[in-house]
């Protein structure tokens, strides 16, 4: 196995400015500025080892992505899988639209202006399982207040977990943040892989070992939470007139 020493670490992260952010909260309200463009914001927060987010990156060229972790070797490791996805894929030696960037979830706002980001994933996010730890999910409403206040209009949260008592903890939270959920899934692999979402490190093994992933959305921005009730409300509409039409059908037999 390869060991880097910290002293290798640092220098590893130090030597990649074009992809590594070491002092995050000197960008506060210019990650635009880093980008180089004005594309939407979506972010990992707690990434691993980059697998979801590099990904991502290649997927959607569209879209600009940020990894978040707290931890060094995390971002190294992370910054060797960006880089050799986009060469293998793009024949790129750049990974233009990622960046890889040390923080902590707590200090967010240090980071962000209000509405600098569209997206926040929140993938297998430690379950802190013993309740007197539980202010330190990322789902606990403390987090989603500081997420509320990052996100733009069109800002969405996007969790998944396969930890049934984070992913209750979780709908609570969200509720009482007052927060619409969506797309709320208790088995998202059941009948086949989704092949529309990607896979974290975590979700890879789980899956192979046959648990259940818990995911769901919550709808944030004012923009997006208008188009969900219209989405919503036309679904209801929609079906009060077919079964307005199938009684009417009905009485037309029996006439
Ligand atoms: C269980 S791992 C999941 C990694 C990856 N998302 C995946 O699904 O494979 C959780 C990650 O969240 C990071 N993390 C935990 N608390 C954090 C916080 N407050 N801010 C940023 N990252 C955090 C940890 O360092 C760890 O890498």
């Amino acid at each position: 196995m390869r060991l880097r020493t910290k002293k290798n670490t640092r220098v590893g992260l130090e030597s990649q400015p074009d992809l590594i952010v070491l002092e995050p909260k000197k960008l506060k309200g210019r990650w635009r500025e880093l980008f180089g463009n004005d594309r939407p914001i979506h972010i990992e927060i707690g990434m691993g080892k980059g697998q979801f987010i590099s990904r991502w990156s290649a997927n959607n060229p569209d879209v600009n992505y940020l990894g978040m972790d707290m931890y060094d070797e995390l971002l190294l490791i992370g910054s060797e899988k960006a880089r050799k996805l986009w060469k293998e894929e793009k024949g790129s030696d750049e990974v233009p639209n990622l960046y890889l960037v040390r923080g902590n979830a707590e200090q967010l706002e240090e980071m962000f202006e209000d509405g600098e980001l569209e997206r926040i994933y929140l993938n297998f996010s430690d379950p802190w399982p013993k309740s007197k730890h539980a202010k330190r999910r990322l789902t606990h409403p403390r987090f989603l207040e500081k997420y509320k206040r990052a996100l733009n209009e069109k800002g969405e949260i996007h969790f998944k977990t396969d930890s049934l008592s984070l992913f209750e903890f979780s709908l609570n939270s969200f509720s009482d943040s007052r927060l619409q959920m969506r797309n709320i899934s208790l088995h998202l692999h059941r009948n086949e892989l989704r092949d529309d979402l990607v896979m974290t490190e975590y979700e890879t093994k789980f899956v192979g070992q046959g648990m259940p992933i818990y995911r769901l959305e919550a709808v944030v921005g004012s923009e997006v939470v208008r188009e969900h009730r219209e989405r919503v409300e036309a679904e209801v509409q929609a079906s009060i007139a077919r079964a307005a039409k199938r009684a009417a059908d009905g009485r037309e037999d029996a006439d």
